[in-house]
């Protein structure tokens, strides 16, 4: 497959299911987009929404922050994933997740497929881009080697106290920790992972806050399985039609660009959470008016 990893790199990944570091940025570049992003959330914009985490910065970011349309469109992160699902590729989600200095927070043992809805796994790829270093302190995710090869593996959703996923959704299997490998990265790299592949973090037991934007690209190919859903085209053409498409921000937070977002959400959310309590819905207009 072309692409700019080399065959090692993509070797790696289809044995283990990941691959990092990968250089996207300076240090100094990513460094200032995650305390710019720290800014906004701090920001009287960000505190008129009751679920700011939600309605912002969880499924779609790259519709309204004109930083992450630039992260999501970057040549040479397209390059990378162009390795690993081909030359065809969509934005399908990208998110930010953070925990502050001290925060109990944690991820449980999970696979991204469990409530992604989508045909085939092959032809879907994470990219987690550090905007702060990523650390054993400040609770950097770790991965089970070699684990995705399972396929889908039974979860049960068990939401509890300081748990980020959405439903708690934790992996019915038990992972040997001394085997896992936590991503020690610098803040501007990369770590690309399967969506097959385990994964789960801890607490920031350090004094600054750990930020990351995680996008996911799919192969134009990958079906939706539950019904109708929008990605964004970032590289090559869809020739399939599964995805309503999505338009890039203008400015951050521009009008058309949270109209975009706020149908692109009900779509998503009416798939992650089906059959659980949705979170709630963006609502801009209400928020903006
Ligand atoms: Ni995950």
């Amino acid at each position: 497959m072309a692409g700019s990893l080399s065959a090692d790199a993509v070797a790696a990944y289809r044995r283990d299911g990941f691959h990092f570091p990968w250089r996207l940025m300076p240090r100094e570049r990513a460094l200032r987009i995650g305390e710019d992003f720290l800014a906004f959330t701090r920001s009287d914009v960000a505190r008129r929404y009751p679920d700011p985490q939600n309605q912002l910065y969880l499924l779609k970011a790259h519709l309204i922050f004109t930083w992450a349309d630039a992260i999501v469109h970057d040549p040479g992160l397209l390059d990378a994933v162009e390795s690993l699902i081909g030359p065809d590729i969509l934005v399908w989600s990208s998110g930010v997740f953070w925990k502050a200095p001290h925060s109990g927070a944690y991820v449980s043992w999970h696979q991204d497929s469990t409530n992604f809805e989508l045909d085939d796994a092959e032809g879907v790829v994470r990219a987690w881009v550090a905007l702060t270093p990523a650390t054993l302190a400040n609770g950097t995710m770790r991965f089970a080697p070699g684990l995705h090869a399972r396929g889908q593996v039974r979860h049960v959703d068990r939401k509890a106290e300081g748990e980020l996923l959405s439903r708690g959704e934790t992996i019915d299997l038990e992972i040997d920790e001394a085997a896992t490998v936590p991503v020690v990265i610098d803040a501007g790299e990369v770590s690309f992972h399967h969506l097959h592949t385990p994964h789960g973090s801890g607490p920031n037991a350090s004094d600054q806050p750990r930020v990351n934007h995680v996008v996911t690209y799919v192969a134009p190919k990958v079906r939706p399985i539950r019904g109708a859903d929008s990605a964004q085209l970032a590289r090559g053409q869809d020739r399939f039609g599964h995805y309503a498409p999505e338009p890039r921000p203008k400015a951050d937070l521009d009008p058309a660009a949270l109209a975009a977002h706020e149908s692109a959400m009900a779509l998503r959310n009416a798939i992650i959470y089906r059959g659980a309590p949705l979170p709630q819905a963006p609502r801009h207009a209400e928020v903006w008016s």
